[in-house]
């Protein structure tokens, strides 16, 4: 059965442009300079604006058909591409002040022997004083627990072909593994149902983030609350909250409210790099809360 990494053109439709998502990364790169990876890139959605803003970009993926696509969205654009395993990869001899998984792509990462594959990989490819950022949606224990028959609308977007197409899914959780088995089904108003993608979503609550984290000999700097997008596919609206930790693990202050993501750091001025960051990678992660709605 294909995936939805087999329809770039699809994948798009329903993963438009994002600038919210696109100013928390660039925001995030700013602070390192220097070059990325862009781990999961997809179709190119983050990587591409990262060249354009003058990073030096390396954008991987497991999917053929993604890179293919984001190889063609960035015509003109220098973006060096790489098909690759990021639960276990090696890009020899390359190091990154700046390291992406955007878009709640580490929730494909499924065990506990791949997410220590995954972060040993990522501090391997880290320069001193690299980061790695990231984001996951705090799983809705009220969503894994709905029916499986159950449908949620995901969202809709324009296809060039197809036009106007709608995603609904049903979920299908199992609270051993934490996976979250989704299917999706999409729509046009000419044929409900007309494809219909498998996709495992390991669900990560946050007190075990920092635990995943270290399996790798990594250490999580930096958490914060955010919604990655008003139009994300859990329908999540919301504020943005940041809490840094020292290496104690104690918060420097309460978390803070932030209206606005461009309130966060930007600006080319890279943070003063502590000497246990230098000797660890480190992380930092954003999680969006979900809102649950259903289709009736
Ligand atoms: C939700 S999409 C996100 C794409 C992109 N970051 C964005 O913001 O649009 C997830 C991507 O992860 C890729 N992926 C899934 N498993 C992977 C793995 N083990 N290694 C590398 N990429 C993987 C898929 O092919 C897909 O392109």
């Amino acid at each position: 059965m294909q995936t939805l990494y087999d329809r770039p053109d699809l994948y798009d439709v329903i993963a438009p442009h994002d600038p919210t998502l696109e100013a928390f990364y660039l925001s995030r790169a700013r602070e390192r300079g220097g070059r990325v990876l862009d781990l999961a890139c997809g179709s190119g959605r983050l990587s591409i604006p990262l060249a354009r803003a003058g990073f030096k970009v390396t954008a991987a993926d497991l999917s053929g058909a993604m890179l293919q696509r984001a190889r063609q969205a960035a015509a003109g654009v220098e973006v060096e591409f790489a098909e690759l395993d990021m639960r276990d990869f090696d890009l020899p001899g390359r190091t990154f002040e700046t390291i992406i998984v955007a878009m709640n792509s580490i929730l494909h990462v499924q065990s506990l022997e791949d997410f220590r594959g995954f972060f040993q990989s990522v501090a391997r490819h880290l320069a001193p004083c690299g980061r790695l950022a990231f984001d996951a949606f705090v799983p809705s224990v009220a969503l894994l627990g709905s029916s499986p028959e159950q449908r949620h609308p995901v969202g809709d977007g324009v296809h060039e072909a197809l036009g106007r197409v709608s995603v609904d899914e049903t979920i299908r959780y199992d609270p051993l593994t934490q996976i979250n088995h989704v299917d999706w089904y999409w729509s046009t108003a000419a044929e409900k149902d007309f494809w219909r993608t498998p996709m495992q979503m390991r669900q990560i609550f946050p007190q075990e983030m920092p635990l995943l984290i270290a399996s790798g000999g990594m250490r999580l700097v930096e958490r914060l609350g955010t919604s990655t997008s008003a139009r994300s596919r859990r329908g999540v609206t919301g504020r943005f909250a940041s809490a840094r930790r020292h290496s104690s693990g104690r918060p420097r202050s309460a978390p803070r409210l932030l209206a606005r993501s461009d309130q966060l750091r930007r600006g080319g001025q890279s943070e003063a790099c502590p000497p246990s960051s230098a000797r660890l990678g480190t992380a930092l992660c954003a999680f969006a809360y979900p809102t649950i709605r259903t289709v009736s």
